[in-house]
């Protein structure tokens, strides 16, 4: 089978990233041959006996620098093995990173994922060896290994092939720009709590209807931002508008029980 897509990890600490291809579904991507990863040592490209790959900071401050040769070089020859890849820096200056990027990049041929170390990398290699800037989220790591590996998994689980199920990555939260619905499996009570009696039923236009009906209130209560920017199909309007007409009904009911309970207040205010 030929290689669908091709990785190359720039790194200073290669046995960090290794282990990442010896599990699960990763391991067996690799292992059918749709995904091959390599695991780059940047310090191989340095110079010197000590094989240096930082250097203080022009104009001063603290922390270090990835030094540009030893990246430059490494990058150089990544891309001469995946000469159609595309080189991105991990960075948290980068693109937020999404299941809409995990998309776009799953149809890349290759992808050179370079990883700074202290401070971060030398600017002259951000402008002219990268293609692309990708964060994982607001928040500083110590190294781009982690990002790299969260690329990577969510990309290699999007190549045609790769789950066990053909369909389950159509099914997946931000699939449709909704959560999933939730999952519930043997025992049927456990620990007091039952399973959604739908889901016990066989009926499945009714067990399609339940996961539907939950997917859009589980995003619209979690991540209320999600349905913000998301047209709304005419059956998600037809759901939530059910959904308050129910709301409005309870909020109706409980006013009619406060004033049978308390006529007298009524008169009074
Ligand atoms: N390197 C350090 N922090 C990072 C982040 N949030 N995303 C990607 N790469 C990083």
């Amino acid at each position: 089978m030929p290689v669908a897509m091709k990785f190359a990890v720039l790194t200073i600490f290669p046995e960090m990233v290794a282990p990442f291809a010896a599990h699960g579904i990763v391991r067996r991507a690799v292992e059918s041959g749709r995904v091959s990863i390599s695991v780059v040592d940047i310090r191989e490209f340095a110079a010197g006996r000590h094989r240096v790959t930082d250097d203080r900071p022009y104009g001063g401050g603290c922390g270090m620098v990835m030094k540009p040769e030893p990246l430059a070089a490494a990058v150089r020859a990544a891309r001469r093995q995946m000469p159609e890849a595309l080189t991105v820096h991990l960075t948290p200056q980068g693109r937020p990173f999404d299941q809409d990027l995990a998309r776009q990049l799953a149809r890349e041929k290759g992808l050179v994922l370079v990883c700074g170390r202290y401070e971060g990398v030398d600017e002259r290699i951000c402008q002219d060896f990268v293609d692309a800037e990708i964060s994982i989220g607001d928040y500083v790591l110590t190294g781009g290994e982690l990002a790299a590996m969260v690329v990577m998994d969510a990309v290699i689980r999007l190549i045609p092939g790769t789950l066990g199920h053909e369909d389950s990555a159509e099914q997946d939260s931000f699939c449709d720009g909704l959560l999933e619905h939730g999952h519930y499996t043997r025992p049927s009570r456990f620990e007091g709590h039952g399973v959604p009696e739908v889901l016990l039923s066989g009926n499945h236009a009714e067990i399609r209807r339940w996961r539907q009906e939950t997917a859009l209130i589980r995003t619209f209560l979690k991540r209320p931002d999600l349905l913000a920017q998301r047209p709304l199909s005419d059956a998600e309007t037809a759901i939530l508008k059910r959904w308050c007409r129910d709301i409005e009904r309870l909020l109706q009911r409980q006013a009619e029980h406060r004033a049978d309970a308390s006529p007298g207040d009524q008169q009074e205010g």
